[in-house]
This record gives C-alpha cells, sequence and structure tokens, in this order.
C-alpha cells in the first residue's frame, strides 16, 4: 500500500509536469485528485488497510494530496505565465503614444447653452416646434398677411405640399400656446432657413432664440427689465444696451435690441441683437380661434416676446468676423474652444 501511494504520486507529479497548456494541466486534474481519480481510488483501499497501519497509511494519503495539489498550483501559475508573455511578445512598449485629440464643444452649442441657462434660472422652460411649418403658424397666426414680403417665394423655402421650412422659430410661440393655458414663459431655441444669399453676415440656415412670456399683467418694464439683465449676464454687466422703435406685423409696439460693444481692436460701436415687443392682440385672437377658447383672451392676458439670432451673439462674444467659419468645421477654427 505505501509503495502504491508513492508511486501514484509520483505519477502524478509526472504527469502534471508534463502537461503543455491549461487544458492539459486540468486533464492531469481530474485523472489525480478527481472523485474518479487515482488518488481517490487509493483512498478507498483504506478501509482494507490493518488497523495498526490505518494512521502511517492515513498521513502518507494526506502527504500525496498535498504535494499533487501543490504541484497542480505550480504548474497552474506557470503556465499563466507563458501565457501572459505570449500575449506581451510583439508589443513595443518603447514606441511613442498615439496623441488622441479632445472633442470640443461648438461655439455655437456653447453660447446656446450659456443663453438658455441663463433664461431657464429666470424662470423661462424650454418648448420647440416643427422646423417643417404650415403657413398657420409660421405667418397667418403671428397676423402676417399673405402680401408681407417675408412670405414670398424669394425669401422663404416652400415645399409643393404647400408647407415651409420655418423663416423664424416665432411660430414656436403659437404652437406653445395652442397647447398650454396662460401664465406662459417659455424659450425656444431652433433652427431657421431664409433664401439668403451667403456671405460673411448670412446663412441660408441659422439659429434664433424665441421666448414668449404670458401673464394677466405682463408690461413693457417687464420685457426691458428681462433682456437687460438677460443681456448683461452674456457680455457683462457694463454693457450699455438700447432699445430702438422697430415694426414686427406680431408685436406692438415692436423694438429692435442694440448693444454697445467693442470688438476687438475697433471703436465701440452699437450692434443689434434682437428683435422684441409686446404680442399683438391679433396674435392671441388667432390663437384663440385654434385653441376654441378665450383663455388668451386680450383683454385678459398681455405678453411680451422675443428672438435673437444664435449665430450673431457667439460672434460678438468671440469678435467672429465671418459666420461661415460657424459651419465650415475647419478644425483650426474650432479646436480654439477646446
Ligand atoms: N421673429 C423675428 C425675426 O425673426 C424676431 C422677433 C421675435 C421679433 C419675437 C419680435 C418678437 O426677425
Amino acid at each position: 500500500m505505501k509503495d502504491e501511494i508513492l508511486r501514484v504520486q509520483n505519477d502524478a507529479v509526472a504527469m502534471i509536469r508534463a502537461a503543455a497548456d491549461i487544458r492539459a494541466l486540468e486533464e492531469a486534474r481530474v485523472a489525480t485528485l478527481g472523485k474518479k481519480g487515482s488518488l481517490s481510488a487509493l483512498s478507498m483501499g483504506m478501509k482494507d488497510v490493518a488497523k495498526e497501519d490505518k494512521a502511517e497509511v492515513g498521513q502518507l494519503l494526506n502527504a500525496a494530496r498535498l504535494e499533487i495539489a501543490t504541484s497542480l498550483d505550480e504548474k497552474q501559475q506557470a503556465l499563466e505565465e507563458i501565457a501572459d508573455r505570449a500575449a506581451l511578445a510583439g508589443i513595443d512598449v518603447t514606441l511613442p503614444p498615439r496623441v488622441l485629440h479632445p472633442g470640443a464643444t461648438h461655439p455655437l452649442t456653447l453660447l446656446r447653452e450659456r443663453a438658455v441657462g441663463i433664461l431657464r434660472r429666470m424662470g423661462f422652460a424650454l418648448a420647440d416646434g416643427p422646423e417643417i411649418e404650415d403657413e398657420f403658424h409660421c405667418f397667418d397666426a403671428l397676423n402676417t398677411p399673405a402680401d408681407h414680403p417675408a412670405r414670398n417665394a424669394k425669401d422663404t423655402f416652400y415645399f409643393d405640399s404647400g408647407k415651409l421650412l420655418r423663416t423664424h422659430t416665432s411660430s414656436v410661440q403659437v404652437r406653445t400656446m395652442e397647447k398650454c393655458r396662460p401664465p406662459l414663459r417659455i424659450i425656444a431655441p431652433g433652427t431657421a432657413y431664409r433664401r439668403d444669399e451667403i456671405d460673411s453676415t448670412h446663412l441660408s440656415a441659422f439659429h434664433q432664440l424665441e421666448g414668449l412670456y404670458v401673464d394677466s399683467d405682463v408690461s413693457l418694464p417687464d420685457l426691458k427689465g428681462t433682456l437687460e439683465a438677460f443681456l448683461h449676464e452674456l457680455f457683462g454687466s457694463g454693457t450699455a444696451v438700447r432699445f430702438r422703435p422697430h415694426f414686427f406685423p406680431f408685436t406692438e409696439p415692436s423694438f429692435e435690441i442694440d448693444v454697445k460693444l467693442e470688438i476687438k481692436g475697433q471703436a465701440p460701436r452699437w450692434i443689434e441683437v434682437a428683435g422684441c415687443g409686446m404680442v399683438d392682440p391679433a396674435v392671441f385672437e388667432a390663437v384663440c380661434g385654434s385653441r376654441k377658447d378665450r383663455v388668451y383672451d386680450p383683454d385678459e392676458v398681455t405678453g411680451f416676446a422675443f428672438g435673437m439670432g444664435l449665430e450673431r451673439l457667439a460672434m460678438i462674444q468671440w469678435g467672429i468676423r465671418d459666420i461661415r467659419l460657424l459651419i465650415e468645421n475647419d478644425v483650426r477654427f474650432l479646436r480654439q474652444f477646446a
């Protein structure tokens, strides 16, 4: 029996040492320590061993089990090390690393996020509407009659269906009032489209940020205070802001807003940044018509609206001279905002 144990132990260790890979090692483990393995078979013989020899044979069996288990562990470690080394072979750790260029946020996105952030803190909620609009929401409901130049096919992209690419985000004013009851305080950043010749200050697809505030007692000082506070936060508290009388079909009175700014090296000058005004009662009437109720009765509610060009604001913010830089995706330009 004792010889038999030693023989099994030696055979097992030899088999383990000879294992060429993890799979062969696993087979050796099963063949020796496994339930039907050689050592287990020997242990079964314990019951036939004479009583006085039992202790010694038991010890030998334990020693054999330990020896085999240790060999298995050692071999496993050795094989894993070989596998690791093989995996690293062919990798030259002295090669210079590949430089990763981190992406950057587009200046227009940066500007939009700042503008939206300021207005949201003032209590304006985000709203949106479709870029493919119908004439009612883009023009009629905004008191813009059929003979208004903005509706001309020369200025607007029409589809055969009669729909069009919205020429301004003001259509979102109408859509939001159709859906929601007053009081209302929303902003809607989005794309607008015009048949403009592309040059250093015009694009045919550009971005606006629309705003609308409707309640029972909104007045012109609310409009001025809100937009002045907004522009001061965007461009600095010392920025001079001026409201210049203007005309929009959907606001009365209407204004254009200018800020006095110094663009790199040039003498300070007034730059137009937004259109705004008090919502025209005709717009509320149109909304009442499509809602089929009177919650926007112009005798009950008043409101102000504004719209600004985001490209224009970005150009002022960073002294960008040509609007086309914002759509050319030239990394030398964009990298400056990283
Ligand atoms: N929609 C106008 C434009 O595109 C801007 C505007 C919005 C003016 C809201 C007044 C009120 O020029």
